[in-house]
């Protein structure tokens, strides 16, 4: 290659040589195999076969056979050069019921998908809960109970004590905002409980979860990287006037800064609490310094804003499930969303990738220094095959440069961001929504499992490659 070669390739937007280019999944949206390998039921395999739960009512007990189909899908994941995948470890495959010692067979599992995925040269990013909770563990109170905490604790050290010496980047609790409020609040997902004091309970005890799981994990080992997960969402007001800037105060509250404030801050919002009244006795003395740990990184979805109003009469939520649910405001119900008049995805979420630069300087600003890591981004678009069976998803590669080079703006800005994962690898169960949300690079037939990385996968393989895109 000439200089003059190299000068044209190389991208306008150059990332840190040592950022970490990954794709995501989760155990229960990919794996299948439910029955299999001693495998527990958890509270999605209940929920599924509640009539009116999932669209069409699809469940995910073959989901894209991942457990049967690592291998060809690691191999994948090295054809388009990926140097990191995360991907969740199923509760109910290492402990069936929820207590008691590991399910060899289920550790094997994920042992086995670690091996292939380091002998590829991918680094392997665990997540310790992706919203499958052992059923048992449900029976016994769920995430309401506080004793679910100390389970999750137990579950963390097994699977780190198996896996910690090889898998050194770990998260806890995905999406703690999304197990407590979409399972307990407005039941879109399972449990599908809708019992908002019992929600903010739940939200605590994730929280709780994951402060006990990083102490247990970290006297096991010193060397291992942990961080928190939340998703967090651009908020705007409709407009300047105070029930407007109300609304966005309160949604930011109970979105962001009441999973951002225990984490880094060791402290719940004080208007959040005063918002929630009565609600709000669910804390005992002690928990937030177990639950503010020292973090090695933070894990943040970022996906849409949320535009805002005081009156009521708009939608209950933005991003609400197109089955029967409640609010998952607990304590704002009478907030509106309202469209801000962005594109949208297929998901009907607005498009707005300087949403997350204003997360990023945000947290940058307003949070106690912390390593920065985007574990999910990404959109579901509406999918077409061509006749040669190629996929050409302009806007889904849009969306991710768009997000892209507004990480590249951030770390520019001083921001700490160290890594990046596409949600998601492959297209999956997308949980109430069932299959027709399609969010990965790689296309998959649901009647033959065939996958086909569509024009979003070839390019973020060729970005990865240059090492950055251009602006
Ligand atoms: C966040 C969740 O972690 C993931 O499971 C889900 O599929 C994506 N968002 C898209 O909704």
């Amino acid at each position: 290659m000439t200089t003059q070669d190299a000068r044209i390739q190389a991208p306008e937007l150059v990332f840190p040589t040592d950022f970490v280019w990954g794709a995501a999944t989760s155990a229960y949206q990919i794996e299948g195999a439910v029955t299999s390998g001693g495998r527990g039921v958890s509270i999605w395999d209940t929920f599924v076969r509640q009539p009116g739960r999932v669209v069409n009512g699809e469940n995910a007990d073959v989901a894209i056979d991942h457990y049967h189909r690592y291998r060809d899908d690691v191999e994948m994941m090295a054809s388009l050069g990926l140097g990191a995948y995360r991907f969740s470890v199923s509760w109910p495959r290492i402990q069936p019921d929820g207590t008691g010692p590991a399910n060899a067979e289920g550790l094997d599992f994920y042992k086995r998908l670690v091996d292939e995925l380091l002998a590829r040269g991918i680094d392997p990013w665990v997540t310790l809960y992706h919203w499958d909770l052992p059923q048992a563990l449900e029976d016994a109170g769920g995430w309401p109970s506080r004793e679910t905490s100390a389970r999750f604790a137990d579950y963390a050290a097994l699977v780190h004590d198996a896996l910690g010496d090889r898998v050194r980047n770990w998260s806890t609790v995905n999406e703690p905002w999304c197990a407590a409020f979409l399972g307990y609040a407005s039941g879109e997902h399972a449990p599908g409980r809708r019992e908002p004091a019992q929600a903010m309970y739940a939200a605590h005890h994730l929280l709780l979860a994951h402060g006990l799981a990083v102490e247990a994990m970290r006297a096991q080992r010193s060397d291992t990287r942990i961080g928190g997960c939340v998703n967090l969402y651009a908020i705007s007001p409709q407009t300047g006037s105070e029930a407007d800037l109300d609304a966005a105060r309160r949604i930011d509250g109970l979105q962001n800064r009441f999973f951002l404030d225990a984490l880094l801050k060791g402290a719940y919002p004080a208007d959040v609490l005063e918002d929630l009244g009565e609600m709000a006795g669910f804390a005992r003395e002690g928990d937030l310094a177990v639950i503010a740990q020292p973090l090695d990184m933070l894990l943040i979805n970022y996906y849409s804003r949320f535009t805002v109003s005081g009156k009521p009469g708009g939608a209950a939520s933005a991003a609400a499930a197109p089955t029967d649910s409640g609010s998952p405001w607990v304590g704002s119900e009478h907030v509106s969303f309202v469209q801000g008049g962005r594109p949208v995805t297929a998901m009907g979420w607005e498009i707005d990738d300087s949403g997350l630069y204003e997360i990023l300087t945000r947290l940058h600003r307003e949070y106690p220094a912390v390593p920065l890591v985007i574990s999910e981004n990404g959109a579901a678009f509406d999918d077409v095959v061509a006749a040669d069976g190629t996929v050409h998803d302009g806007e889904r590669r849009d969306y991710i440069a768009a997000h892209l080079r507004t990480c590249h703006a951030a770390i520019q800005a001083g921001v700490p961001l160290t890594g990046y994962f596409a949600w998601s690898l492959m297209d999956n169960f997308e949980w109430a929504w069932g299959y027709g949300k399609r969010f990965g690079l790689v296309h998959v037939d649901y009647g033959t499992q065939v996958r086909v990385p569509k024009e979003s996968a070839l390019w973020y393989a060729e970005t990865i490659r240059r090492g950055g895109l251009n602006g």
